[in-house]
């Protein structure tokens, strides 16, 4: 299957979708301190999504072997890349570095986006991981326009990465998104400038970068979902939903 172009109808019912993704993130954001549980932070993410009338793309979503992911809201704490699944044994600390991707379907349309949030003060090579990972979602936006390649976007995730001393995660991609949340193509955190298919307008894609502070590695763990990193160093993920337009790169999930 080809990779579906967006009229600008569907591309604003889109950005209906991503105005509920970036109101629930901001909602989990700002409970994100010191003793609260990442179960908690997935019942924050539920009430706001009742309360915007959508539905989640995350629970009960089940791709391949992997049991039905069972919440709403991914939380991943510090050594935990991405999938980590809330839990009520797990309390966040000041000092803490948590994920939080969250998608919802509104209207038909999905729309998919991810923080990686400081608990209170954290270290200087968190607080450099952190900004690093922002940096790379920052440049592989300003890639996404008419003319320019897939690999464009990889290129400049890799490269800013890389330039900071940090790996990137690659057994994880980034998607095409539209009426389903996974759709072609896949947007790797690496790539090749000037090659891959050709960006066009109406085509949207969830860029997210992974970045670890050690090494690339990464491990299932047992419950079929939370992605750890191998050596136990701390991991950041960023993901923004962006569609492609003559205008530019469209961020369908900014505030
Ligand atoms: N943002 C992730 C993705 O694009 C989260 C999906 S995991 C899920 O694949 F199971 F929670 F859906
Ligand atoms: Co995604």
């Amino acid at each position: 299957m080809g990779i579906i172009l967006k009229s600008q109808r569907e591309l604003d019912k889109m950005r209906e979708a991503g105005r509920i993704v970036s109101a629930v993130l901001d909602a989990v954001e700002a409970a994100c301190v010191p003793g609260v549980t990442t179960f908690e932070l997935n019942g924050i993410a539920k009430r706001e999504l009742a309360r915007a009338k959508a539905r989640s793309a995350f629970l009960g979503y089940r791709p391949g072997v992997a049991p039905p992911y069972p919440a709403v809201l991914c939380t991943s704490v510090n050594r935990v890349v991405v999938h980590g699944i809330p839990s009520k044994q797990e309390c966040l600390r000041e000092g803490d570095l948590i994920g939080i991707d969250f998608a919802c379907f509104k209207d038909g349309y999905c729309a998919d986006a991810a923080r990686t949030v400081a608990v209170g003060v954290i270290s200087e090579p968190a607080r450099a991981l952190l900004e690093t990972t922002r940096m790379c979602l920052e440049r592989a936006i300003k890639e996404s326009i008419p003319g320019a390649r897939l690999g464009d976007i990889g290129a400049a995730i890799a490269r800013t990465s890389e330039s900071r001393g940090f790996a990137v995660v690659r057994d994880f991609v980034g998607h095409g998104i539209g009426a389903a949340m996974h759709e072609p193509p896949s947007v790797p955190n690496h790539g090749e400038p000037g090659r891959g298919p050709r960006l066009r307008p109406g085509m949207v894609l969830a860029i997210e970068p992974i970045l670890n502070a050690g090494s690339a590695e990464v491990v299932v763990l047992d419950d079929g979902w939370t992605v750890v990193t191998a050596d136990a160093s701390l991991s950041a993920h960023v993901e923004h939903t962006v569609a492609i337009t003559d205008d530019g790169p469209r961020v369908l999930t900014a505030a």
